[in-house]
């Protein structure tokens, strides 16, 4: 379990740097991540490059034993670029050319950039194939599947539509072209959705489908940087660093090209006072795991106060450097590089803060980080351990991307009941996966597939087969919704679900903000909201009915035997207490190894290997817990990890 810090030398006066790598290496920091946005200064005039000032930082942590990952520097173009090719930059929705100033303007499809990145990315990796304190790449820098406006991107889209429909007939059928005489005579009538007018009022087909390319185009350009970085620099692990955002590409197809998954990881710094709220990261730490099931990077660690574009948060409270680090290892992350080692004293991201503070003078957070790094090299003995999990929930991007083009009701989002399905199934103690909707099921007991929105009939059929041979699947509301163009299917929901789920729904309520309680049979009353579909069961067992508004009595939640199996359906949108019950009846019904009696906000990861194995025992809170474990009393301090060998 290695720890980093994200540098930047050039920032820096460079008598500053021997005293930093230093402190560094004295503080038990193993590698340093540099030059993402450090263009001007590797190639400060037009094919003229300049690497001597990074080969001596790269020299000095070599020196201290501390690993290097360098950064295509290719987010950043150096303003010489832009002025002698002003086109390379990307165009707004309103057809013009963002104005410069900020970072990330140029478009990744515009082949004269293309031709000065893959120079700069060349000259780069030809220049430290040889150094082996260079151990791997970061290409770019938060790769987002933005939607730009020129022409080349149109082009692209264009070839990319003709690809895929081989006709303008087909491109027609497949989005259903002819309502307001939308139907395409030319191909030179395609163009991506110009304008400011929300895209729910765009052809959801359309829209679905520049989502995907806007994904495989930048997709490409991840991939052009991979192949460059193998060919001049073998033998080093390529990634690049994700997060969640408005224009994520697709994961899963994403790193099918790369060699390990690496995220940004900023959880929170204040804690929502809402119960229900599912603020903790363990959701994001497990679908990152998920992305190539193997261990990932936590490329940006939280570490100070945020702050730059919108005002300054409070700093992570006492015990959350240490807590937040220790619960990505626990999650499934073998290196954790902290972003920043120090707060910037120049730019735009001044208020951001690092480990150290603009004074320079190491604080609260940074003796808390040293001593997790204490702790974090003593873990080592847990390297090459894993995450077994009995559950499973799926993620799809379409998914993802059809629900942003069109709003369900207010306050409905895909994430929502993936989250809370996860933190119910977390609340059990049982370690949780989240994969790719395409990955095989095999060895999993639970497989949650929530709104199951664009049908893929490869899944249906998996999913189906899971069941029939005894796993229980727990399917919920909008599933089974629209084909694989977007369209609706003309079929009762769930769709090609309803069989398997022993259940259908005569109607559907998007109630948005209103509430509507759910009765189980013992009684219980629990809270929904959102969403309700009017069921009836064809062959599934009610487990709990509406109990409010003109559908009051209809089935909500039913459970089906499907082969030797059960499935599971969840007709609307509930509180965390109705996941809570699902998940508790699923796992008690398939015979889980469960902790009974956590406290909220107590997360527990299992990790097991040959040579040693431990349980991760979490306090996501800033009030103190214990609970009784194994016949163990087990308290935990605010943001207390515990690392319990088993
Ligand atoms: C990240 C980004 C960094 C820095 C950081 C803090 O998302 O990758 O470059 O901007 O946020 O603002």
């Amino acid at each position: 379990m290695r720890v980093g810090v994200d540098y930047y030398p050039e920032h820096w006066d460079k008598s500053l740097w021997a005293a930093d790598a230093d402190l560094m290496k004295q503080t038990g920091v193993k590698l340093v991540r540099m030059a993402e946005f450090a263009w001007c200064r590797l190639e400060p005039r037009d094919g003229v490059f300049d690497f001597s000032w990074l080969d001596e930082a790269v020299a000095l942590f070599a020196d201290r034993g501390i690993d290097v990952v360098l950064c295509t520097p290719v987010s950043c173009p150096p303003l010489w670029l832009y002025e002698k090719h002003p086109d390379i930059v990307h165009v707004e929705k309103d057809g013009t050319p963002t104005r410069l100033g900020i970072r990330s303007h140029r478009c990744v499809t515009n082949p004269v950039f293309l031709q000065y990145a893959d120079r700069i990315t060349i000259e780069m990796a030809k220049h430290y194939a040889g150094n082996a304190a260079v151990v791997g790449w970061q290409i770019n820098n938060e790769l987002e599947a933005y939607f730009c406006y020129c022409g080349h991107c149109i082009d692209k889209y264009r070839t990319w539509l003709q690809e895929k429909y081989g006709s303008l007939e087909n491109l027609n059928r497949a989005y259903g072209n002819v309502v307001w005489s939308g139907e395409y005579s030319s191909w030179a009538q395609v163009t991506p959705p110009f304008g400011t007018l929300p895209h729910a009022w765009q052809n959801p087909a359309y829209m679905l489908d520049y989502y995907r390319f806007c994904s495989d185009n930048v997709i490409d350009f991840s991939n052009r940087q991979a192949a460059q970085l193998r060919q001049y620099c073998p033998g080093r692990p390529v990634t690049t660093n994700v997060w969640f955002c408005e224009h994520m590409p697709d994961f899963y197809k994403q790193f099918d090209g790369l060699d390990f998954i690496s995220y940004d990881n900023y959880p929170a710094t204040r804690l929502p006072s809402d119960p229900e709220s599912c603020y903790s990261h363990a959701f994001h730490l497990d679908m990152m795991r998920g992305v190539k099931r193997q261990p990932f990077w936590i490329m940006e660690q939280l570490s100070g106060g945020k702050g730059c574009w919108a005002p300054m948060e409070k700093p992570p409270l006492p015990g959350m450097i240490r807590g937040y680090a220790l619960q990505a290892f626990a999650h499934g992350a073998d290196t954790v590089v902290h972003f920043r080692w120090r707060t910037a004293n120049i730019g735009a991201e001044m208020h951001w803060h690092g480990l150290l503070d603009h004074s320079n003078v190491p604080g609260r957070r940074f003796r808390e980080f040293a001593d997790m790094c204490i702790e974090a090299n003593a873990l080592e003995k847990l390297q090459g351990t894993e995450i077994k999990a009995d559950v499973a929930i799926l993620f799809a991007f379409d998914n993802e991307y059809a629900f942003r083009i069109q709003p369900q009701t207010d306050g409905y989002y895909y994430m929502e009941q993936l989250q809370r399905l996860h933190r119910a199934f977390m609340g059990l103690g049982l370690n949780v996966d989240i994969i790719g909707q395409h990955e095989k099921l095999d060895g999993y007991r639970i497989v949650c597939a929530p709104e199951m929105y664009v049908t893929d009939a490869g899944v249906v059929e998996r999913l189906n087969e899971f069941a029939m041979k005894g796993g229980t699947v727990i399917l919920t509301t909008r599933s089974g919704v629209k084909d694989r163009n977007n369209n609706a299917l003309m079929t009762l929901l769930p769709g090609p679900y309803q069989e398997m789920a022993g259940v259908h729904a005569v109607e559907y309520a998007p109630i948005g903000w209103e509430a509507v309680s759910v009765l189980f049979g013992d009684g219980t009353e629990l809270q929904a909201k959102q969403w309700c579909d009017v069921l009836e069961t064809d062959t599934a067992e009610v487990l709990a009915s509406y109990n409010g508004d003109y559908y009051c009595g209809a089935p909500a939640i039913t459970r089906n035997a499907c082969g030797q199996g059960q499935v599971y359906y969840i007709g609307t949108v509930g509180t965390q207490p109705v996941y809570d019950r699902v998940a508790g009846m699923a796992a008690e019904k398939a015979a889980l190894p469960v902790i009974a009696g956590l406290p909220p906000r107590v997360e527990i990861v299992t990790r097991t290997g040959r040579e040693a194995s431990a349980k991760f025992i979490f306090n996501n809170d800033d009030q103190p817990k214990s609970f009784v474990m194994d016949g163990q009393e087990i308290s935990l301090a605010p943001f207390e990890m515990k690392v319990v060998l088993i």
